[in-house]
């Protein structure tokens, strides 16, 4: 690959790529696991009154046909799940599902006692002081330079010139990537992040792009930066240390885990205001709501509708026997709508009293980047509305919904402003 012999050049900061989001890059996105499902939830709420842990016999899980599958769709129960990670193993799943492709060290994909000491060594570069730094130095300045694009214009399509490539040019800062070297990595990342309709191309682009990573650490080793790779590279617990492929798997999973997610919520949080103008026109006059709206609209529109678990011991949910080598389907959409958690649960509310809601997970493999995601969101979300006054939906734009079963995000977001 050519870009591994070059020297390292300027950090990716703003203003050095112009064709950064266009609408090939879009295009090329494949949406297959999204689905073309507008409303789910009406179905969800069915089922999480009338089975709320339901036994499906038939089962297209890769692993094993003869295993029964549960899907989950209660609150209180997706909580049990998540916080009992000896009975409900992570591993397996996702190293069938990604393991050729994202490298074998998938935190996500880990129990303790592995997960305990990996974990302890990453998150030692996602210290609250890093996020502050982060907010500033990249954040801020990410979403000025794709704003300033458009922000004469007095029209845009939201997701196509913004949601899309902000959190990966946001993940390319944080790696320290240099600057000529983002388009190349953007492309990477769609591939990778295509896995499910094109395994070869993502299986292809993560090889180029361990090989690519391989060459950045090795620069990072000899000449640290404020960067993640320096710090994964630096990271340090009892006299250990992470191995290059545990920082290479970390790093290619902040794709599928952090800039996915986070394009798909901050345009989820967008499309949920414009399309309620009373609640946007409230955030407007009173930006004190940010937060509360960020948390709202990750409630009721999770970007990541579901994650999965192994049982690895007989056990029983709310009554349900499980039985050890199930699948269980943790249905996080279901869950953050659930009525004896959340009155009126199936309207979207920004002033309602706020209650945590289960989009991040929780228990031992709770989101590592949330702050950094509650960072991009807010920071998109204040300076869409600081600089671009009146911000409005295009009522000629067609018609915007959001949609998808497995992901969830707008189809576009048309804007008019000014
Ligand atoms: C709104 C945006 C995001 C959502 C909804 C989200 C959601 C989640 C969920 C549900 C999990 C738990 C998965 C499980 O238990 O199997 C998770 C884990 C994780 N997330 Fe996020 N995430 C977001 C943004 C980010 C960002 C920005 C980053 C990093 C830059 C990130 C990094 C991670 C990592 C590394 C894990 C694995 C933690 C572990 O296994 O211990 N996420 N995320």
């Amino acid at each position: 690959m050519e870009s591994s012999v070059r020297a390292p050049a300027e950090q990716v900061s703003v203003g050095q790529e112009p064709s950064v989001g266009d609408d090939s890059d879009f295009e090329v996105f494949d949406d297959a696991v999204a689905g073309d499902a507008r409303d789910p939830y009406p179905e969800l709420a069915l089922a999480r009154s009338a089975h709320p842990v339901q036994r499906l016999d038939v089962s297209n899980m890769p692993h094993d046909q003869a295993q029964p599958v549960f899907f989950v769709y209660r609150y209180d129960d997706v909580l049990d799940v998540l916080r009992d990670g000896e009975t409900f193993s992570s591993a397996h799943i996702i190293e069938l599902i990604m393991g050729d492709v994202m490298g074998k060290h998938i935190i996500l994909g880990m129990d303790n006692p592995e997960h305990r000491r990996y974990r302890a060594l990453v998150s030692t570069a996602f210290r609250r002081s890093a996020f502050a730094r982060w907010e500033a130095e990249l954040v801020v300045p990410v979403a000025n330079e794709l704003v300033d694009r458009f922000a004469g214009r007095g029209r845009a399509e939201l997701v196509r010139e913004f949601t899309f490539p902000y959190p990966t040019k946001v993940t390319a800062g944080l790696l320290g990537l240099p600057g000529e070297d983002y388009r190349q990595f953007q492309r990477w990342s769609i591939a990778i992040l295509s896995v499910i309709g094109k395994r070869d191309q993502a299986i292809a682009a993560s090889a180029e792009m361990r090989e690519y990573l391989a060459w950045v650490l090795g620069e990072r080793r000899r000449e640290p930066r404020e960067d993640l790779i320096s710090e994964l590279a630096h990271a340090e617990l009892d006299g250990e240390r992470l191995t290059d492929e545990e920082i290479f798997s970390f790093l290619r999973l902040l794709l599928p885990a952090g800039v996915e997610t986070t394009y798909r919520s901050t345009g989820n949080l967008l499309f949920s205001l414009l399309s309620r103008p009373g609640q946007l026109d409230a955030v407007r006059a009173d930006r004190s709501l940010v937060p509360q709206a960020i948390e709202e609209a990750l409630r009721f529109e999770t970007p990541l509708l579901n994650i999965t678990r192994l049982a690895v011991r007989d056990t029983v949910l709310s009554g349900v026997p499980i039985p050890a080598g199930s699948t269980v389907m943790l249905m996080l959409a279901a869950a953050n709508r659930d009525e004896t958690r959340w009155p009126d649960a199936e309207r979207f509310d920004i002033l309602r009293d706020p209650k945590v809601h289960i989009s991040f997970g929780q228990g031992p493999h709770v989101c590592l980047g949330m702050h950094l995601a509650r960072i991009e969101m807010r920071v998109a979300l204040n300076l869409l509305l600081d600089r671009l006054p009146d911000l409005r939906l295009d009522p000629d734009g067609g018609d915007p919904y959001i949609r998808g079963q497995v992901f969830r995000s707008p189809t576009s977001l048309p804007v008019l402003f000014g």
